[in-house]
């Protein structure tokens, strides 16, 4: 019999050290007619109880296919190698059908659009008693009580009445409430977010951030939050971990990680999209696009685009290492340089200039003088 068959439906941990979820030098590639398209390659990662670990990179990074993979939704023609443990348990390599009792019970999801998670024909209590059903022998009465009380804890007003209307008959902001409490009905260990708020308006966000910090806090699940929204990384996770070009390219502790970033893509990361250390400071995009993940760069994946890159960037990837912090790592050969800058950010301000179109070029023929280079580039702008 095979490791994978013996697993209850329990799965109890080895041992009280052993971490919930712990993923291991995950890699997912798609064969594609076009040549392998490498989605995701060596992440690592582990989550404890309680930890909320935010996943943040521009859109093809690797982040909704890795825990896809994770939650065993890939489709089959997907390459998987490496390891994703729960409590010990090995996940790689078993059917949709040996995951049926893991998904909801154990690991449970939220995607951005409710509709995906929720079957328009049936009434919501009616979808979360059944979910409840799936993974506890009660009987239909009881499972309607536990539905109510589900969307009581997400924070639906008057939910014996509300558990009987249809999908369609709640606002997108209560829709996603339903999705959440659908996430959580089986009480998993883990509640994996995929952009969960991105569809709806600021104010019903934050709503909905709240619940789900709530409902962590009263659970003590672990959430990992997917997100291009940096504001809400800062509001509500622990550590965080930047994903470009299918890899981690730099994780900590997310206060540290926004305050001293150690891989010149988060710093233009963080001066690209909204966050609270762009408040009231102009945008700047980081320029060029992400790699192509079926020919991708030698070395570095963001060698293109980097205005640090030097000739070490192209002759060899980076390993995912220590920057000089306590569980602070990036994948960076020039994270040292990096970290000697009085203000990064001025790395990838060239837009307001005009002058330069390629500064990493520029930046290439002499790799130790970054910081002059801005000066330069804005001398040469106000000459124009
Ligand atoms: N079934 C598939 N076959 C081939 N390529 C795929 C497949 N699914 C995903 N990909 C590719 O894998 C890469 C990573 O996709 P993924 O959905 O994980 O990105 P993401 O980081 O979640 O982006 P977004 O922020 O837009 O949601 C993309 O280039 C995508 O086109
Ligand atoms: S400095 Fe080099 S290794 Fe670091 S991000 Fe830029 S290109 Fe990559
Ligand atoms: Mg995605």
């Amino acid at each position: 019999m095979s490791q994978v068959s013996e697993l209850t439906e329990d799965f109890l941990p080895s041992d009280s050290t052993t971490p919930l979820l712990s993923v291991e030098g995950l890699s997912v590639t798609f064969p594609t007619d076009d040549g392998d398209v490498r989605a995701v390659r060596n992440v690592s990662f582990e989550l404890n109880p309680g930890d909320v670990l935010g996943i943040v990179g521009e859109s093809g990074s690797g982040k909704s296919v890795s825990s896809m993979a994770i939650m065993g939704l890939l489709p089959g023609s997907a390459r998987i190698d490496g390891s994703i443990k729960y409590r010990g348990n090995e996940l790689v390599g078993r059917s949709y059908k040996q995951m049926q009792p893991f998904r909801s019970k154990h690991i449970s999801m939220i995607f951005q659009d409710p509709m995906t998670s929720l079957n328009p024909v049936y009434t919501v209590g009616w979808q979360l008693a059944e979910a409840y059903r799936a993974h506890h022998d009660v009987s239909k009465k009881a499972a309607w009580a536990k539905a109510v009380e589900a969307l009581e804890l997400v924070g639906i007003p008057q939910p014996d009445k509300r558990a009987a209307q249809f999908p369609h008959e709640f606002s997108g902001g209560m829709r996603q409430r339903v999705v959440i409490a659908m996430a959580i009905i089986n009480d998993p260990s883990v509640i994996i977010a995929d952009e969960p708020t991105t569809a709806l308006d600021v104010t019903v966000q934050a709503q909905i951030l709240d619940t789900m910090l709530r409902i962590q806090q009263e659970t003590d699940a672990a959430i990992v939050m997917i997100t291009h929204d940096l504001g809400v990384v800062a509001g509500m996770v622990n550590r965080v971990q930047v994903m470009y070009g299918g890899t981690v390219v730099e994780s900590g502790p997310v206060d540290e990680v926004f305050e001293t970033p150690r891989m010149p893509y988060t710093v233009g990361l963080l001066g690209s999209v909204p966050n609270p250390s762009t408040l009231g400071k102009r945008l700047t995009p980081i320029k060029g696009a992400p790699p192509s993940l079926v020919n991708l760069p030698s070395g570095c994946s963001f060698t293109p685009r980097c205005p640090l890159a030097a000739d070490v960037c192209h002759e060899s990837e980076p390993v995912l290492g220590e920057a000089g912090l306590p569980n602070h790592l990036t994948r960076c050969h020039r994270w040292e340089h990096l970290a000697s800058l009085q203000n990064p950010q001025k790395l990838f301000i060239t837009d307001e200039i005009g002058v330069v179109e390629n500064p990493a070029s520029l930046v290439v023929a002499n790799p130790d003088e970054v910081s002059v280079v801005a000066d330069v580039v804005r001398v040469e702008g106000d000459l124009s």
